[in-house]
């Protein structure tokens, strides 16, 4: 008896199905009916089904969807009343740029080192409408301050370890919250954030550049448009040397407290995921008609830090606690595929000497493709080399979204020592919340774009195994409207000031 495709076979295979169909007889017919009806139509299936190794799956679903948040409008604010938590490099940032930006109102400032607090409050005294109130109280001071009743927004910028429960706790107060990323550090702490979303019906969003603006926004825009067919695979990356003189080594200049040469002496994988897979994402409609399904992550050994630290800490005591400790290593990859068979590459390297920007953000479909973040980006449409820059230029206004147009035309509005602030992002964000719009991306957005971190994590340390990637929206993915409206069909009234 000859059984159509199983004859090359690897033997194993053969005499394992023989068996069993001599054991049980109602088996072989069952087999003999589905080969001969050609649902098993040849060996090549047969062997993946048999040897095909599943994506390992360490974090499980534990949570189903109370209510759907993507598209989620909540009721408009005329005035968006504000309170800051983490007044350091960013915070400060944020306490001017909210005073440029027109229906906000700064309530309050929260941080543990008061002179910080004094100086960014000082940088806005002469501003009317905002008359912060400080809280400078300890670690635990940012709880009075989501407390308060007269908060709409509290946004947070302190180091990343806070973020998901500062958020979560902003949530429960009944107000909405946003938070630089990454807004959460674990897979718990991504369910945590999308359980009490729902429940509250309070937004809660990762502040990622995405494609607000810049070529990754004519790139979202040339995609929607079809200018490069069917997207086929998307790079994007964070490479941006931290680990110097200003930042990871310098007790005043850097980081508060050394929070991330800790972060990168602790853990490994990409840990800044969301700055790189936002755009990319976004291009793919990931939540909103795609899926991540699986990922794979390796890091290089540290060649730099480990080193560095040592050498600090042989002349200065306060480096000893780091002198032992095994730094991240320099360069970390990921590749994500998706459900409808795409990929995506992340990198990650915060500590080898590269300039910047040398970000090397990309999108590769069937019609093109287009290398944007970059120093001198370029498009493609076939193998024969870039098109010439006239061409180049030529495309890129005519693909410019008017989210782009509309936020460049407002800046350039401002005086010139007012400008550069706020960025568009920031300005969105307060826009929509004041016309009762949707954010331009959901909890489910912004979670996914932070899980890749432990996911990530999870890989390197399993050499290079697979990871199934939660799937936050609960299924919901595979109906939901896409966010990021960049051709801005509601709102962008709010001025800039
Ligand atoms: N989007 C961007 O371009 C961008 C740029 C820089 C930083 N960031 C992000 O912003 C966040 C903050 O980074 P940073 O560079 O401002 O760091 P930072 O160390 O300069 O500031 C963190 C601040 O948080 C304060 N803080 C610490 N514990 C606190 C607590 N319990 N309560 C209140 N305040 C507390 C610190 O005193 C410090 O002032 C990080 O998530 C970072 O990744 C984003």
């Amino acid at each position: 008896m000859e059984y159509k495709g199983v004859r090359n076979c690897s033997k194993g295979i053969l005499i394992k199905n023989l068996n069993k169909m001599n054991n049980n007889r109602r088996d072989f017919i069952k087999t003999a009916g589905l080969l001969g009806a050609g649902v098993i139509t040849g060996c090549s299936q047969q062997t993946e089904a048999t040897n095909t190794k599943k994506s390992s799956n360490p974090f499980p679903q534990t949570h189903r969807q109370e209510f759907n948040m993507s598209g989620y409008a909540a009721p408009k604010l005329d005035t968006v009343r504000v309170g800051i938590i983490g007044i350091g490099n960013r915070g400060s940032s944020m306490v001017r740029a909210f005073t440029q930006i027109e229906g906000v109102e700064i309530k309050a400032v929260c941080d543990v080192e008061p002179e910080r607090v004094t100086k960014a409050l000082n940088s806005i005294k002469d501003i009317p409408n905002h008359t912060p109130t400080s809280y400078t109280d300890g670690e635990d001071a940012w709880k009075k301050l989501c407390e308060r009743d007269d908060i709409d927004l509290v946004y947070i910028c302190t180091p990343w370890h806070l973020h998901t429960e500062i958020a979560v706790f902003a949530m429960e107060h009944e107000k909405h919250a946003a938070s630089e990323r990454p807004i959460a550090f674990s897979i718990d702490d991504c369910w945590k954030l999308v359980a009490t979303s729902e429940r509250t019906r309070k937004h809660c969003c990762n502040m990622t550049q995405s494609s607000h603006h810049g070529m990754s926004a004519v790139a979202l825009n040339m995609v929607r448009q079809g200018f490069f067919g069917d997207v086929i695979h998307g790079e994007g990356c964070y490479i941006h040397e931290l680990a110097n003189d200003r930042y990871f080594y310098n007790k005043t200049t850097g980081y508060q407290n050394m929070w991330r040469l800790k972060e990168n002496s602790t853990r490994n994988g990409n840990l800044y995921t969301d700055s790189g897979v936002d755009s990319v994402a976004q291009i793919m409609d990931i939540n909103c008609g795609d899926k991540m399904d699986y990922l794979v992550s390796i890091s290089s050994d540290d060649f730099t830090m480990g080193k560095k630290i040592k050498q600090l800490a042989d002349n200065d005591p306060f480096f000893e606690p780091y002198a032992d400790k095994k730094f991240r290593g320099n360069m970390n990859v990921t590749v994500v595929r998706t459900n409808k068979g795409r990929t995506m590459m992340i990198q990650h390297d915060v500590s080898s000497p590269r300039p910047r920007p040398q970000t090397l953000d990309l999108v590769s479909g069937t019609g093109g493709i287009f290398m944007y973040h970059n120093q001198s980006p370029a498009i493609a449409t076939n193998h024969n080399g870039w098109l010439a820059q006239e061409e180049f230029q030529s495309l890129i206004e005519k693909y410019t979204p008017r989210m782009m147009k509309r936020f460049d035309e407002l800046e350039g509005q401002m005086s010139d020592e007012r400008r550069n602030d706020v960025r568009p992002m920031d300005w969105r964000l307060i826009d929509c919340l004041r016309n009762g719009l949707p954010l331009e991306m959901s909890v489910y957005d912004g979670v996914l774009y932070s899980a890749i971190s432990s996911l990530s994590g999870w890989s390197v340390a399993n050499e290079g195994n697979s990871v199934k990637v939660p799937d936050f929206t609960s299924g919901a993915w595979e109906t939901n409207k896409r966010g990021m409206n960049v051709e801005l069909n509601s709102g962008g009234t709010t001025k800039l000031i």
